[in-house]
């Protein structure tokens, strides 16, 4: 058997653990297996960028953040249907029977929509897609993303060293997370450290209800803006500052983007575990000739949701952005 091995999309801790999870158990459970990994990501794919791998090319990375095959993303994919057969073909081609990919919601549908060219054209690949994405936006009915923990780790270490210098200045930090239209990532870090308020991408703030808030504080306020949210965290700043001029109250505000922070790094346990094991898991099935489908878990040892490419990318179906309400109470209740 051949099979190439891919990250996708932005980059996120765990997606080495993923990449060595597949090269060590496809060489270990069947050493006559080839493993290739797609150098750039979906640039190399529609490229047909391909390098053998080896289990020394896989040595010591698992918590290491990045990816090592690289990713950089091809928007102009989305509607290429050149560039899209381009991918199902360079996986044909070069007679490979699987891809495994670690990638988030854009990977996903890219990995539909090739899918459905291999299918409809009777070509030889399966793909077979793992969630990683620090948005959590792929599989937030089901589990979490790899490398979602991770993010908040970092999230959560910087929030705790605004708090230091907020606290002693007597300051409002309007903090802006990543996370696209997914509002996981500002609310779990939000939650972690006790945030004072959370903005999601889809909220309705009150600003002078949030000034209250503000005006009942004694030293620090963290804001955390979801990225997501259609105001950036100085648009923010600058309305609560002439709502202070107005109500005459003293606060200094200060904005930070904490960004591309938040993805780099080395990756939580946890993220390193599920990577691993969905690796393993997925290389264990496409021995067992499985088809096409997106894999999802809680936690490592657990048997994962086994979703077709075409339920997994339908977004209507199996996701939901929007932070439920039972954690939208839980994070008011513990304020
Ligand atoms: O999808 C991961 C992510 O980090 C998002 O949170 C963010 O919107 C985006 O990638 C940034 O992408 P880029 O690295 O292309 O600027």
């Amino acid at each position: 058997m051949k099979v190439a091995v891919m990250t996708g999309g932005g980059d996120s801790p765990g997606m080495n653990a993923f990449i060595r999870a597949v090269v060590r158990s496809c060489l270990n459970l069947k050493p006559s297996t080839s493993v290739w990994g797609v150098i750039d990501g979906w640039r190399g794919l529609v490229d047909g960028n391909f390098r053998k791998l080896t289990k020394k090319d896989t040595a010591g990375i698992a918590h290491q953040g990045g990816t090592i095959l690289g990713t950089l993303r091809v928007p102009e994919l989305k509607e290429d249907k050149d560039m899209q057969e381009a991918c199902a073909f360079n996986l044909h081609d070069n007679f490979f029977d699987y891809l495994f990919l670690c990638g988030g919601n854009g990977s996903l549908a890219a990995a539909n929509v090739i899918n459905n060219i291999i299918k409809s054209k009777g070509l030889r690949t399966k793909i077979l897609v793992a969630p990683g994405s620090i948005d959590n936006d792929v599989c937030n009915n089901y589990g979490y993303s790899i490398g979602f923990y991770s993010a908040i780790d970092k999230s959560l270490e910087m929030l705790e060293w605004i708090r230091d210098t907020a606290s002693a200045h007597r300051r409002v930090y309007i903090i802006e997370s990543m996370g696209r239209d997914s509002g996981y990532l500002a609310f779990f870090a939000g939650v972690a450290t006790g945030a004072e308020h959370i903005i999601l991408p889809n909220d309705e703030v009150n600003y002078e209800e949030l000034v209250n808030l503000i005006s009942e504080r004694d030293r620090d306020t963290r804001i955390i803006v979801a990225e997501g949210y259609p105001k950036t965290a100085d648009e923010i700043r600058r309305i609560l500052e002439e709502i202070f001029a107005r109500r005459n109250i003293k606060h200094e505000i200060r904005h930070v983007d904490m960004g591309y922070f938040q993805r780099g790094g080395k990756a939580a346990v946890k993220d390193i575990l599920t990577a691993s094991w969905l690796g393993y898991v997925m290389v264990k099935d496409a021995f067992n000739g499985v088809d096409s489908a997106f894999y999802i878990c809680y936690h490592p040892g657990e048997e994962p949701t086994r979703l077709p490419l075409d339920v997994a990318a339908d977004s209507s179906k199996t996701t939901h952005l929007n932070i439920p309400d039972n954690l939208k109470e839980f994070e008011e209740a513990l304020r």
